[in-house]
C-alpha cells in the first residue's frame, strides 16, 4: 500500500502560532511591521521579501520534508494558486501542486491550455482540487448565481469539456453551460498526462459528480465511523458506473512530544476564542460545512468539549478558520489515528499545521516516519518526467 501525503501551501499569510492567531506576521497579508517575516522591517525599511518568498520556502521545507507536494487553496480573500504553482514549480523538483479551483469561472479551453502548460513545464506535476462552490458570500464575490445542485452539473460539463479537448482530436460540445466547435489542443500539449483529479462535496450532487470524475473523493476529516460511512456511499455509487475512486481526507495536525504538550498548545490558542463565533451559524448552501456543524455541541465551555474522539479535535475553525476537525496529541498518537485512517481505506493525506514552515518540518519528521501501515508514494523529480517530444 502506497499513501500519497501533501502539505498544505498557505494561501493567505500565516501566523507564528495559534498563540497568535490575529496577527499574520508571516508574510505581508497582515501588514508590514515589527516582528514580521518576508517582508521584514529593518531600519524602518522593507528587506524586499515578498510573499511569495515565504510560499516558497514553505514548499521547499515541506518537499525536504517529505510531502509529495502542497495543496493550494482558493478563497476569494486568497493568491491565485494558479499563479503561484507556477512560480513555486521552479524553487521545486518533484513537488505536486493541488491546485483548487471552482469550474465554471474559468473557460475549459483556457484551463485545458494552462493546465497543459504547467504540465509540460512542470514535468506532470499539477494535480486538480476541484472545487463546486458553498454558496452564500463566496459565491456572490465570483458573481456566480448558479444553484447548488446546478453547481455540479456545471463541473461534470466542465470536466467533460476539458477531457475532450486534452486529447489533441477536433472535439464538438454543446451542453448547458459550455461550448466549443473543433476545439483541440495542440499536438505539444494534448500529449502531456491528465491531471489527476481530487474532488470534494458532501452532497448527493457532489457524490453524483464524483462518481463520473474523481479520482480521489476528498473529505475533510469527520469522525471516524461518519468518515467510513460517507465513503461507502461514495464507493456505492461509483461502483453503479463501473468506477472505482481513491479516497483522501485534510487534516490540520497539532503533533507534540506529548499529549500534554499538545493539548497545552492548544489551551493557549484557546484564550483567544471568541464564544459568540464559536456558536455560529455556517454560512451558505454547503451540505459539507453543515455536516461539521451539526457535530459541535450549541454550549462550548472548553476546549476538551469539541473532542469527539481520542485525537479527533472539531475546534481548529474556532482557532484560524478554515476547517473545523483535526488530530491533537504526540507524535506516536497522530501516526496511530493516521494508521486507523489508511485501514479505512484511506489513499491520501492532506496535512497542514500552522505556522506551516515549522510544522511541515516538525509533521515530516516527527509523525510521518511513526506511520507503520503504508510506504510513501516516490516523488519523481520533474527531469525524470519532463516531456522530450
Ligand atoms: C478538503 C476540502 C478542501 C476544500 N477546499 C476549498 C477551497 O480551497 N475553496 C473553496 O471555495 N471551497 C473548498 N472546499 C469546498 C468544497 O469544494 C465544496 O464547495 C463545499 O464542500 C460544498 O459542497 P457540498 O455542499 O457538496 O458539501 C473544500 C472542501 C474540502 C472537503
Amino acid at each position: 500500500m502506497t499513501v500519497d501525503v501533501y502539505w498544505r501551501i498557505g494561501m493567505g499569510g500565516d501566523h507564528a502560532s495559534l498563540r497568535t492567531p490575529k496577527v499574520r506576521n508571516r508574510g505581508d497579508w497582515g501588514g508590514v511591521g515589527p516582528g514580521n517575516l518576508a517582508p521584514a522591517v529593518r531600519n524602518g525599511q522593507s528587506d524586499g521579501y515578498a510573499y511569495i518568498d515565504h510560499a516558497a520556502a514553505v514548499a521547499r521545507a515541506s518537499e525536504a520534508a517529505g510531502f509529495l507536494g502542497g495543496l493550494l487553496p482558493s478563497f476569494p480573500g486568497t493568491e491565485d494558486p494558479w499563479a503561484l504553482s507556477a512560480a513555486l514549480a521552479r524553487e521545486t523538483t518533484s513537488y505536486r501542486f493541488m491546485v483548487a479551483f471552482q469550474p465554471g469561472f474559468l473557460n475549459p479551453l483556457q484551463a485545458a491550455r494552462m493546465s497543459a502548460s504547467l504540465q509540460r513545464a512542470t514535468g506532470g506535476r499539477l494535480v486538480y482540487n476541484i472545487i463546486s462552490g458553498g454558496g452564500g458570500p463566496a459565491q456572490l464575490w465570483w458573481g456566480d448565481q448558479v444553484a447548488h445542485d446546478d453547481r455540479y452539473a456545471r463541473t461534470s460539463e466542465f470536466l467533460e469539456v476539458l477531457k475532450g479537448v486534452w486529447q489533441g482530436e477536433p472535439y464538438d460540445f454543446d451542453g448547458r453551460f459550455f461550448r466549443t466547435g473543433g476545439a483541440a489542443l495542440p499536438p505539444r500539449l494534448a500529449g502531456e498526462p491528465f491531471p489527476e483529479i481530487y474532488f470534494s462535496g458532501s452532497s448527493a450532487a457532489a457524490v453524483n459528480a464524483a462518481g463520473l470524475h474523481a479520482d480521489y473523493y476528498l473529505s475533510w476529516l469527520e469522525p471516524f465511523a461518519d468518515l467510513e460511512r460517507k465513503f461507502a456511499g461514495v464507493r456505492e455509487h461509483a461502483a453503479k458506473l463501473g468506477r472505482v475512486p481513491k479516497f483522501a481526507v485534510r487534516i490540520d495536525v497539532l503533533a507534540r512530544h506529548t499529549e500534554e504538550a499538545a493539548w497545552a498548545e492548544i489551551e493557549k490558542g484557546w484564550q483567544y476564542v471568541d464564544p459568540a463565533v464559536a456558536t455560529r451559524q455556517a454560512q451558505g448552501d454547503s451540505v459539507g460545512a453543515g455536516r461539521i456543524k451539526g457535530w459541535v455541541p450549541a454550549t462550548i465551555t472548553g476546549y476538551r468539549d469539541v473532542e469527539v474522539q481520542p485525537n479527533v479535535w472539531a475546534g481548529f475553525s474556532l482557532l484560524r478558520g478554515g476547517p473545523a476537525f483535526g488530530l491533537v496529541g504526540s507524535y506516536e498518537q497522530v501516526a496511530q489515528r493516521l494508521d486507523e485512517l489508511l485501514d479505512l481505506g484511506v489513499d491520501a493525506f492532506i496535512l497542514a499545521g500552522n505556522p506551516h514552515l515549522e510544522e511541515a518540518y516538525r509533521v515530516g519528521e516527527e509523525v510521518l516516519p511513526l506511520l507503520g501501515r503504508a510506504r510513501f508514494t516516490r516523488p519523481v523529480p520533474a527531469r525524470e518526467t519532463v516531456s522530450t517530444r
